[in-house]
Formats: structure tokens, C-alpha cells, sequence
């Protein structure tokens, strides 16, 4: 498991165009990983979602949804308040940095 982990880690880095490198700073710079834990693998509480490999327009619409406001349950709240701090071609960044990364 541990191979495995380290190979991925290892695959990531060395497959990490530079446009995906805007994903990953921003995603640090956002204070996304606070919540969702470095590269949106290991969230702060069980009911944060993982991120790491999530579709790259799903992710994305759902960051423009909880922005918006169109998306908006018990949890969203949480996320929302820091949206702000990205615009749309930021999230569009970050989304496709998190679909490349393994889960
Ligand atoms: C304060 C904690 C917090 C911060 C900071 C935060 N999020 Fe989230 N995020 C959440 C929670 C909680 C949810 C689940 C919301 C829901 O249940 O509707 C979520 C949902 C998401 C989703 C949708 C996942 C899915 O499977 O539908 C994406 C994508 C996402 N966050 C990306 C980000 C990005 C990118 C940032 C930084 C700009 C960020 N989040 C910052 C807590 C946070």
C-alpha cells in the first residue's frame, strides 16, 4: 500500500503540467486544503468530500453552484463563505488540477 501510495505521489509529480501547477498553488493559496487536506485527499471532518480525482466539469460546476448559491445544503456553508476568494477561471484551474491527481 505504502508502493503504491509513493508511486502515485511520484507519478503525480513528474505527470504535473505547469498549468496544473496554478491548480495546486491555488488550491493551497485558497485555504481549499484546510478543509479537503492536501490534494483534496484527506478531508478535516468525514462528511468533507474527497477530491483527488474527481471529474474535472462536475467539480468545477459544483464550485460555481456553491458559489452561486445554487447549490445550497446543511454543508455548504461551510465552503461558501471562502468562495469569494476564486474566480471563474481559477476554479476552472483547480478543477482540472483535482481530476488528474489519483484518488
Ligand atoms: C471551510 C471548509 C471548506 C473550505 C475552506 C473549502 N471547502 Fe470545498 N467543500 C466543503 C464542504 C463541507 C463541501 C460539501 C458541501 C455540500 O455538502 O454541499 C465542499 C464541497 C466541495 C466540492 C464539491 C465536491 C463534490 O463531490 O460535490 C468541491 C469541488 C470543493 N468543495 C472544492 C473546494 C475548493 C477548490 C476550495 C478552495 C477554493 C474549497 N473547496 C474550500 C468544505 C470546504
Amino acid at each position: 500500500m505504502k508502493k503504491v501510495m509513493a508511486f502515485a505521489a511520484l507519478a503525480a509529480f513528474v505527470a504535473t503540467p505547469v498549468f496544473a501547477n496554478d491548480g495546486a498553488k491555488l488550491f493551497n493559496e485558497k485555504t481549499c486544503n484546510a478543509c479537503h487536506g492536501p490534494e483534496g485527499k484527506k478531508p478535516l471532518m468525514p462528511n468533507y468530500p474527497r477530491l483527488a480525482g474527481q471529474n474535472a466539469a462536475y467539480a468545477e460546476q459544483q464550485m460555481k453552484d456553491i458559489k452561486s448559491g445554487a447549490r445550497n445544503n446543511g454543508q455548504t456553508a461551510a465552503m461558501k463563505g471562502v468562495m469569494h476568494l476564486v474566480n471563474d477561471a481559477e476554479i476552472k484551474a483547480i478543477a482540472d488540477y483535482l481530476s488528474k491527481l489519483k484518488p
